[in-house]
């Protein structure tokens, strides 16, 4: 028997989507207004769901508070009014794409948790706009 425990968060966060090996037209044309030089913000949300059976001892899945924390150290602490171009590290040669968030966001918090658990984290970059990963 296995059952999903979910934890909701939330970051805001400036980027720009581009190749700097492609011309301004080239990116224009491929990133519209997401390509804007000066950069642009968005209010992401996230959910990470946990998915494992209950522990008989405790009868959790999972402590939702140690989840919480680890979403506060790894992404929130992370990613919160940066520009996820200039100051977070994994984007500086990888674009910031609601795609490669999501991905960067999985890996992290994967290897924190216990492997027996499955892991998926959905990414809202507008309230209709929105991925999901869990893995390969
Ligand atoms: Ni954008």
């Amino acid at each position: 028997m296995k059952v999903t425990i979910s934890r909701k968060a939330h970051f805001n966060a400036a980027h720009r989507l581009y190749r700097p090996d492609w011309s301004m037209e080239k990116n224009d044309s491929i990133f519209g207004k997401c390509n804007n030089p000066n950069f642009h913000g968005h209010n992401y949300d996230l959910t990470v769901s946990v998915t494992g059976t209950i522990d008989p001892e405790t009868g959790y899945v999972m402590d939702v508070k140690i989840l919480s924390d680890l979403i506060k150290e790894e992404v929130e602490n992370a990613f919160d009014h940066k520009n996820l171009n200039l100051d977070v590290p994994e984007f500086a040669t990888l674009n910031p794409t609601a795609e490669n968030i999501v991905v960067v966001i999985w890996n992290k918090l994967r290897v924190k948790i216990n492997p027996d658990h499955d892991l998926e984290v959905i990414l809202y970059e507008t309230p209709r706009n929105f991925v999901s990963y869990k893995g390969s």
